[in-house]
Parts: C-alpha cells; sequence; structure tokens
C-alpha cells in the first residue's frame, strides 16, 4: 500500500503579495496585520500553506524584491512582533507559512553593497560581480552578458571605474556566491528564518545564483525574447548567466541545509526557467536538490484537450515519485488568468479543477478565487519598476505582451484585493489612498458578493480545496489516463489513485470544449460526485452531460462525508470575512 508522502507533497498553496492583500493600518498599503486579519477567511478558503511575497527592509524598487537587510521589517509592513504573531497564528490553525527568499541580489542600498563599492579595494568588494571594463578605456561593459529585462546586466560605478553585474534591474546588484563569505551569510539567512519556525521558502531567480568564472562571451542565438520554456533570449543564449553546474550544485547545499530543520519537514520552491528537463535537474537526481520548482508551462498551455493532455503527460514523465510538479496559474509578475479564459468564471471553475485534481502542488495568486481581473493602466503610470524600464515602448506593444503572458507594467496584476463592494473594496479603510487604485469592476468581482453566491468561483475553489483535504489520493496520489474510447478529444479524463487503496481513485472529466459531452455513469453507481457549472454535489446520476466547460469530479461516499464544503452555509462563510 502506497503510504502518503510528506505535507509539503500534499497541501495547496496560496500566494500573498502583502501590498496588496489586506491594509490594517489605513496608510494604503496592505500589511502583516492586514494578513493576519484575513486568516479566518484563507482557512474557510480551505488553503493550506500561505506564501508571502517579501516584506522585509527594503527601499521598496522593486517592492521587495530589493532587500537591504534580510533580519527586518519594513515598517510600512509591520514589525517582527507582526511576523512571530503570523507565524504562531498560521501555525495554531493547522497552517504553514512560506517565505520569499531573494538569494541571488540584493538592493544597491544595502550596508553590503555600500562597503563594496566604495572602494576597489574595499574589504567587502568581493561581495559582489566586479570586473574592468573593456580596454582602451574600461568605458565598454565586461562581456555580452544580459540581463533578464533585455539589455546589458553590466552597470558602471564612475567613482571606483569598474562594472557591476545585476541579472535583473541595476539597483539590484548580484551577490557574489563564489566568495565563500557570501554564501555563509546568505545561508544565516536561511538558518535564522527556518528557526524562526517557518515552514518553507520560495527562492527568487534562483537560476542565477553562480556565473561563469570564464567572464565569457554569451554565444549568440537567433531567439528574439525568452519564452516559458526557453529563457535564452535578446539574442544570445545565456549559457554563462544562469543554469550554471555551481547553482545546481548549491541547490543540494541548500537542501541539505533546509533538512536539518526536521519538525517539521520544511521545503524549497524553485522560481527557474526552462524546459522539464532543465527544471529537473534543480531537484537533484537523487530527489536531493530543490523540492520543487515552478513549472511555467501552466500559465501559457493551450486551454485545449490534446494540449492540456501533453502538458500533464510532460510533467508526469519529468517528476514521476518521489519528485512532484507543481500547477501555477499566476503570481505577481504574471497577467491574472482570469484572462486566459475571456473572464468566464465557468472555464476559470474549470481551471481550477484541473489545478486541484492533477498531481503536483497547486500555487493560487491572490483573487484568483474570485478571479480578480487585471488592472489594464497605462505604462507610464506604472509604479512597477519594470515599467519604468519599458516606459518608451507604445501601449499597443503592452497589449500585444500581455497577450503573450508578458506584463510590462506587473502593476496591472497586483491591484489591491476586492473584498467586498466599499470605496476601497475593503482592502483598506474608505479615507485611504490605496498604493495602486483599485479595480473599477470592485463592487461586482468581490469575495463577500460571491461568498453569498454558493455556485459562485469562490464556491467553487472552495469546494475543490475541502475535497482534496478530504481525498489523500487527490493529494498525491498516481495519475492515470481513463481511456474511454467514446469520449471526444476535448474531454480531458484521468483517476487519482493510491496504490493498494482502490477505494480511493477519484475520476476527473474536464470538458475543454464549448460542446456539451453526454457520460455514461453507471459504472459510478453509488459513488459521489461535484460538478463545477451549478456547484452540484450529491450522488452519481446514471447519465448527465457534461456542460461546456465544465469539470465532474467522482469519488467514495466516505470522502464525500468528510467533504464538508455543502455542510457549511453562506452565512458562515461570510462571517470568516468579518476578520
Ligand atoms: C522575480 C520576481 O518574481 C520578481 O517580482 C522580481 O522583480 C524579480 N525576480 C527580481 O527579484
Amino acid at each position: 500500500m502506497q503510504t502518503q508522502g510528506p505535507w509539503w507533497k500534499r497541501t495547496t498553496t496560496y500566494q500573498i503579495y502583502p501590498r496588496s492583500f489586506s491594509d490594517a493600518n489605513g496608510d494604503g498599503i496592505g500589511d502583516l496585520r492586514g494578513v493576519i486579519d484575513k486568516l479566518d477567511y484563507l482557512q474557510a478558503l480551505g488553503v493550506e500553506t500561505l506564501w508571502l511575497s517579501p516584506f522585509f527592509q527594503s527601499p521598496q524598487a522593486d517592492f521587495g524584491y530589493d532587500i537591504s537587510d534580510h533580519y527586518a521589517i519594513a515598517a510600512e509592513y509591520g514589525s517582527l512582533t507582526d511576523v512571530r504573531e503570523l507565524i504562531d497564528r498560521v501555525h495554531a490553525r493547522g497552517m504553514k507559512i512560506v517565505l520569499d527568499m531573494v538569494l541571488n541580489h540584493t538592493s544597491s542600498a544595502h550596508p553590503w553593497f555600500l562597503a563594496s563599492q566604495r572602494s576597489r579595494d574595499a574589504p567587502m568588494r568581493d561581495w559582489y560581480i566586479w570586473r574592468d571594463g573593456k580596454e582602451p578605456d574600461g568605458k565598454a561593459p565586461p562581456n555580452n552578458w544580459r540581463s533578464m529585462l533585455g539589455g546589458s546586466g553590466w552597470h558602471y560605478a564612475p567613482a571606483t571605474g569598474q562594472w557591476f553585474f545585476a541579472s535583473f534591474l541595476g539597483f539590484q546588484p548580484d551577490l557574489n556566491y563564489r566568495n565563500p563569505a557570501v554564501k555563509t551569510a546568505m545561508l544565516d539567512v536561511v538558518r535564522h528564518w527556518l528557526a524562526a519556525g517557518i515552514d518553507g521558502l520560495r527562492l527568487d531567480i534562483f537560476n542565477a545564483i553562480f556565473k561563469d568564472e570564464s567572464f565569457a562571451d554569451n554565444p549568440f542565438s537567433w531567439r528574439p525574447a525568452p519564452s516559458e520554456s526557453n529563457p535564452h533570449g535578446f539574442f544570445q543564449r545565456h549559457v554563462h548567466t544562469i543554469d550554471h553546474p555551481d547553482t545546481l550544485a548549491f541547490a543540494r547545499e541548500l537542501r541539505a541545509v533546509v533538512d536539518g530543520f526536521t519538525d517539521p519537514p520544511r521545503f524549497l520552491v524553485g522560481e527557474v526557467f526552462g524546459n522539464a528537463e532543465t527544471l529537473k535537474r534543480y531537484c537533484g537526481e537523487a530527489a536531493d536538490g530543490l523540492h520543487l520548482v515552478f513549472l511555467f508551462e501552466t500559465l501559457s498551455a493551450r486551454l485545449r484537450g490534446h494540449a492540456v493532455r501533453e502538458m500533464i503527460r510532460g510533467f508526469e514523465d519529468a517528476f514521476p515519485e518521489p519528485f512532484s510538479p507543481t500547477f501555477v496559474l499566476g503570481n505577481h509578475d504574471r497577467p491574472r488568468s482570469i484572462h486566459r479564459v475571456k473572464g468566464d468564471r465557468e472555464r476559470a471553475k474549470l481551471l481550477a479543477a484541473l489545478q486541484l485534481t492533477v498531481r503536483g502542488v497547486p500555487f493560487i495568486y491572490y483573487g484568483e478565487e474570485i478571479g480578480m481581473p487585471n488592472h489594464d493602466m497605462p505604462l507610464h503610470e506604472g509604479l512597477d519598476p519594470v515599467a519604468a524600464r519599458f516606459r518608451l515602448i507604445p501601449q499597443w506593444m503592452v497589449g500585444w505582451f500581455r497577450r503573450r503572458g508578458i506584463l510590462l507594467n506587473r502593476d496591472e496584476c497586483r491591484s489591491p484585493m476586492l473584498w467586498n463592494a466599499a470605496r476601497n473594496a475593503g482592502f483598506a479603510p474608505d479615507k485611504a489612498t490605496p498604493w495602486l487604485p483599485i479595480h473599477p469592476d470592485s463592487p461586482a468581482t468581490n469575495v463577500a458578493a460571491q461568498a453569498a453566491h454558493p455556485d459562485s468561483l469562490l464556491w467553487c475553489y472552495r469546494h475543490l480545496l475541502a475535497l482534496r483535504r478530504a481525498e489523500p489520493a487527490l493529494q498525491d496520489g498516481a495519475l492515470s489516463w481513463l481511456e474511454m474510447p467514446t469520449l471526444p478529444d476535448d474531454v480531458v479524463a484521468y483517476r487519482r489513485s493510491l496504490a493498494g487503496v482502490a477505494d480511493h481513485a477519484v475520476d476527473v472529466f474536464l470538458n475543454f470544449s464549448n460542446r456539451e459531452v453526454a457520460l455514461d455513469l453507471h459504472a459510478y453507481a453509488g459513488r459521489s460526485c461535484y460538478a463545477t457549472r451549478r456547484g452540484e454535489h450529491g450522488p452519481v446520476p446514471n447519465a448527465r452531460a457534461l456542460g461546456a466547460w465544465e469539470a465532474m469530479i467522482i469519488f467514495d461516499a466516505e470522502t464525500a462525508q468528510k467533504h464538508e464544503g455543502p455542510g457549511v452555509s453562506s452565512e458562515a462563510f461570510a462571517d470568516s470575512l468579518d476578520g
């Protein structure tokens, strides 16, 4: 009989962008106390692990992904006391909490960089990557290495006449991991937060940690832009700047540190880019590297039966047990997922059903559960430093990129959470001025409105999450295809089962088409089902058409009893919103 895997494999994760989630002190900026206030909601929704984007001390030039003190909390988000309280309260509910760790770079305002840039022989010079420019006068960058956003990754510092390297933006200088002191300092940061009780770390652009010592030019490539499955672009293959073998070795070193914390075990999920083969290498051949990596192909896969099946097949092949795939529909850098389904909440339910029933760890981005839309904003108004970098690009091109899954103004997917129909959508007190404008759809699209409607997208998430919690086969059971020759190609059908536990098989039917499909369900007599279109719950009927873009999940009666979803009234759910 298959035993159940570690908790982090079975969990469901919800990403909170703290700045935009809930503003408790009325300064227009979301904060940790705001997150604490929403724990009732998150628990009632049914997510188990919270991942918070960075809230450490930072000039906020990249809204926290530019850290200037890894041990301190940015005052606008709260205090160390708030973090401790948050960790304790999350744990008291049996939930987990994951922090976002930016190992690759710091803010240029970090005391380490300030010390490093002082002079060529400053004691901390070697903490960052400094080089002479090209001869004759050193005014050209040392080599052709590009940043992840295009353009040279090298930045000239006139005070010392040398260049420093930054994989992302110029105010985020890359740390030099070839200096053992840097590695020690950053591993100390990791240990510090693990000792503080956090359950895991999301690792920002982990693929960039080590650069090649040769400093040789990256080779030319015809690729103009990177894509989900291929991070090379801007006319070069970034062979010397990403996916370096030393980064893979570092993944194992980091894993060993994390494995030192056993009660409970902790996990690492890496932001890395590339095809499944590249990504898999980060997990280590012996599963001794990162526990999980994001598989961003889920963000762009075509939503047709064939394409979805191919994607799942690819994940199954690349991440067989003991590895585990992940499933992401959005994050703080990407267009919101509702646009992939043209704003149709029924299709969004189907996507949620896929995400929460397929093998792998789901990552839900805040607001996804209500189908929160992107907030289109003119590029030149963007607070996002990426928007500033691309501000001269015409607005039509912004739309062109957005449709291809690239946001040039990431403010668009970071607008404040829509809690209710109040002036500031319940994100902040009415008299406050939110840091980003509230989406104009807030009167129609908000948590309170959907909590009152059991056939809403929000309730669908709630049902699916409850089902997953109640059913071990959905947590980490194997996935096999249901061979039903009569089903059209656009219906994706699979079974999740735990070996040796036959009655814990769950069958899933996902209709990626505009057509209703007749289902013969005789074989499922006596079992229970959940169907997304009308939020139907109950015994499996003999025959029932699977609606256009509908999901149906079939499970056993025992699970149905444990699945408290329908038993919790909309009033009780609404109560959880009071904070
Ligand atoms: C990736 C993060 O997801 C993004 O938000 C950030 O701007 C860059 N890394 C730089 O840290």
